[in-house]
């Protein structure tokens, strides 16, 4: 008889931002005619940039020619475009990344998710509290933990890293020392920013222990403080020790459109083994690559008109933030993030748990945010709302929540 993958069992309810969508359309259907507005999942809102458009068409045109056709991509992706990663992401950072060890993919949440495959099931997971849920239910699907504890509100098995307010939300060292270890920065839900410091004492550490950093910068493209790193290799020893993530769909607004890359040094080994080796095996065989369309689309990102047009993007984003963030602290709630982030992260008002919070904000301000609880135990009594909306939509939800 077949038998299921009985990990899947252990996993609570179902993906947060799909348990959130299906809440308000439940609200809808009962309340056809309230205006919702939508600052829960950080999708962008503004349109492709002129200079994406104007490549995607010259693409498109490609491909309807015999001469200039493209069939299957390039496994690890197109030269032109692991060219202009290295050249401007990292050669410009003065990180020592070479195109070939970037690796082109559909995005970051699922290269975050598929990582943990090329890892024995055995390594310890280290996590953030609160955490992007994918790094956590990625792993409880691959057997990696225990089963929910529903008196902690985690899973067992895996060591969380409390974020906390009054240290930053920037997690400490942990305790127990693990194999693997999660970091976002700037952060997603938090909107927290790392120093160059804290995040070199991290790379020490994994140097140090023999652990590997997954280090998740698809929110790189905020950063206003000019000391922040952008990427992990800014750290001495990190090709030693880290992968990292990057996204399209934050900064040059590819929600729709899917494209990210993965950085694995070929210096990085653990158990005898190249990880880039690994990496390239099982992107080999099991992905076809992002289209030629797409990847030319993301070229266009590091054009100069590019670049001014999406450096005009980001500011409007981060003008919502702004907004959101002086709106709310002006009404007298507590917020965090919003400066190097796209995210709010506010305290709910008067002890409110973040469910109950939502339910309110929903029911008396018609606006949608994501319960902090969401993202985990210690995310419980905060709540974060994206400014990837439009200006108009802030604004109105702003003064929604205000009037309450
Ligand atoms: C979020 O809202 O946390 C993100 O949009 C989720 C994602 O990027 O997958």
């Amino acid at each position: 008889m077949t038998t299921i993958n009985r990990n899947y069992r252990k996993l609570q309810g179902s993906y947060l931002f799909s348990n959130i969508a299906g809440k308000v359309a439940a609200f809808s259907q009962k309340h056809p005619e309230a205006e919702i507005i939508r600052l829960g999942i950080g999708d962008v809102t503004q349109p492709l940039a002129p200079a994406i458009l104007k490549a995607l068409h010259r693409a498109v045109d490609e491909m309807g020619d015999a001469a200039t056709f493209h069939g299957y991509a390039p496994d690890l992706g197109y030269d032109f475009l692991r060219n202009a990663i290295a050249r401007e992401d990292y050669e410009a950072r003065g990180c020592q990344i070479s195109p070939e060890e970037i690796f082109i993919s559909d995005g970051a949440k699922s290269d975050c998710g598929n990582i943990q495959e090329i890892f024995g099931t055995d390594n310890r997971v280290a996590v953030c509290d609160p955490v992007y849920p994918v790094y956590v239910d990625t792993n409880v699907m691959a057997g990696r933990t225990g089963e929910f504890d529903r008196e902690r509100g985690n899973y067992r098995g895996i060591i969380y890293m409390p974020c906390r307010e009054e240290e930053g939300f920037v997690p400490q060292l942990p305790q127990e020392t693990p194999d693997l270890i999660y970091l976002c920065f700037p952060n997603n839900p938090t909107g927290a920013a790392i120093t160059r410091e804290r995040l070199q004492e991290w790379v020490d550490y994994a140097n140090r222990t023999g652990a590997v950093i997954l280090y998740d910068a698809a929110y790189e493209a905020y950063i206003s403080e000019p000391k922040l790193p952008h990427s992990i290799y800014e750290c001495e020893g990190a090709r030693e020790c880290a992968i990292e993530f990057r996204s399209f769909s934050k900064n040059a607004g590819f929600t729709g459109v899917r494209l990210g890359f993965t950085v694995v040094p070929k210096s990085l080994k653990r158990d005898g083994a190249q990880l880039w080796d690994l990496w390239a095996r099982r992107h080999g065989t099991r992905f076809n690559g992002a289209p030629y369309l797409v990847q030319r689309a993301g070229e266009a990102v590091y054009t100069p008109e590019g670049k001014s047009q999406l450096a005009g993007q980001i500011a409007y984003y981060m003008e919502n933030a702004r907004i959101i963030r002086e709106g709310l602290a002006g009404a007298g709630f507590t917020v965090y993030g919003g400066v190097n982030a796209p995210y709010i992260w506010l305290k709910t008002p008067e002890g409110m748990k973040s469910w109950e919070f939502f339910d309110y904000l929903l029911e008396k301000a018609r606006v949608v945010g994501t319960p902090g609880e969401g993202f985990g135990a210690c995310g419980e009594g905060y709540f974060r709302l994206t400014a990837f909306g439009d200006r108009e939509n802030t604004r109105r939800a702003v003064e929604r929540i205000c009037r309450l």
